[in-house]
């Protein structure tokens, strides 16, 4: 496996050619922040040589980060319920975390999730952000995730399979791509949310992704990434959900791969090992997932998901996250040093620790052929797996969390249970008449 040396070096800091610019100037603060947390692990009489870094001693708060979801779930159950339109997100940041960390999910807490969910369920279809809401892809992409995560038949069969049917449909633009909501905006994020769904509920149809692969492909920019929509800058989100919702269309060749491949490798930085999101902005914990669950679906769709690695630095990236991202003082995860630890870091930050110990892909061999038929999207969504002999485990053995699916962003047995559900029930077309 080809990785950057444990070396620390200034050598790799941001050169801005002397001259400084608003943007140069955050950087070397934040590069500044990250060389004293670095420091920390690189014995002072290799520093002259080029400081060796010590990576044994990174440890994972495992515990700190249970407390601290724990604590967020109690903060959040009373006076924000009303108010807050994010309330799916809430459910899925902390259950995925504590599932990907291995903690216990009791009961009670999943019954709890399961009855706000159902209750941000719109009569016409979707789910709601918060209650008295309109019905919302990205709302409805979380809720479902949260439901794979509670898991069981009572809550799969919460769900309004049909009326989820009826309302994506009714969301979908003659351009292929989808609104957020009724009158909303119009971008990438909104065809990932609907082939998420649409893909574990087994709801896929002709009608439903017509052009939606064609309208990714027109949001690649002369960058390589993928940007909201044509014509807009490419960034590290839109690109991971632009690359997923192709890899379950299984059209991930309409992508000019090589210049993908090349800014996305761009995107992790040389000192800080973590990634930022475009070009010439500043390293965030929440890209270890953007960017780092985009390189397995890049090298899949390269047919080079092998076990040599990804094309990026795994140890780096873990670096990144154990030493800056986690929060000592309160627990959870954060976008940088100096940052406040919140739940949508938390569960990033996992995410790509996870993706980055375990290397998942698709053997080249196995791979399901891509074809235009949506009737090849369970094959090719449980495909996915953590390849053998392929475990990069940075500091502490402990620190080894779950493997997750890159495309979905859970762990494979929930969701496994999920799609086995979905996938015996008749074809939509017998229930449609
Ligand atoms: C900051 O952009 C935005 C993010 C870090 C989130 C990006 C993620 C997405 C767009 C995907 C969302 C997915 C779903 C399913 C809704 P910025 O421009 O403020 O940050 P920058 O300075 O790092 O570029
Ligand atoms: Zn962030």
């Amino acid at each position: 496996m080809s990785t950057i040396p444990p070396v620390f070096s200034y050598d790799y800091r941001y050169d801005d050619n002397e001259c400084e610019t608003e943007t140069s100037t955050k950087q070397a603060e934040v590069e500044d922040s990250i060389g004293d947390i670095y420091l920390n692990y690189v014995d002072p009489s290799s520093l002259a040589q080029g400081g060796v870094i010590d990576d044994s001693k990174h440890k994972l708060l495992r515990s700190r980060h249970e407390q601290f979801i724990h604590d967020s779930i109690k903060g959040l159950s009373s006076g924000f319920a009303a108010l807050d339109s994010s309330q799916p997100w809430f459910s899925f940041w902390c259950l995925n975390s504590l599932d990907i960390l291995g903690c216990e999910i009791n009961q009670q807490l999943r019954s709890r999730v399961l009855d706000r969910l159902s209750r941000l369920q719109s009569p016409s279809g979707g789910f709601c952000g918060g209650s008295g809401q309109l019905p919302h892809l990205a709302g409805s992409y979380a809720a479902i995730l949260a439901i794979v995560l509670v898991g069981g038949e009572a809550a799969y069969q919460a769900i309004d399979r049909m009326g989820m049917y009826a309302w994506l449909m009714s969301m979908k633009r003659a351009d292929g791509a989808f609104t957020m909501h009724l009158d909303g905006e119009v971008d990438v994020r909104g065809v990932y949310c609907v082939m998420v769904v649409a893909s574990l509920l087994n709801i896929m149809t002709p009608e439903l992704v017509k052009g939606s692969a064609e309208f990714i492909a027109r949001c690649q920019t002369c960058e390589g990434g993928i940007g909201p929509y044509p014509g807009v800058e490419a960034h590290g989100g839109y690109t991971l959900c632009g690359l997923a919702a192709l890899d379950i269309l299984g059209k991930t060749d309409l992508l000019r791969l090589n210049r993908l491949a090349r800014w996305m490798s761009a995107r992790q930085l040389a000192f800080e090992g973590g990634f930022n999101g475009r070009t010439n902005k500043l390293v965030d914990g929440c890209y270890s997932y953007w960017m780092g669950g985009a390189f397995p679906i890049l090298q899949k769709a390269l047919r080079r998901a092998r076990c040599e690695g990804y094309m990026y630095d795994r140890a780096a990236l873990q670096r990144y996250v154990l030493a800056c991202c986690q929060d000592r003082r309160t627990g959870g995860l954060r976008d940088k040093p100096g940052k406040s630890a919140d739940l949508y870091h938390t569960m990033y930050c996992l995410l790509g620790l996870s993706l980055s110990q375990h290397y998942v892909g698709v053997e080249p061999s196995e791979q399901v052929s891509d074809t235009a038929s949506v009737y090849s999207v369970p094959v090719r969504m449980m495909q996915w797996g953590a390849m053998p002999a392929s475990l990069l485990v940075l500091g502490m053995r402990s620190n080894m969390v779950k493997p997750v699916h890159p495309v979905y962003s859970v762990p494979y047995t929930p969701l496994a249970n999920f799609v086995k559900y979905f996938y015996a029930l008749p074809p939509l077309a017998e229930q449609l008449v």
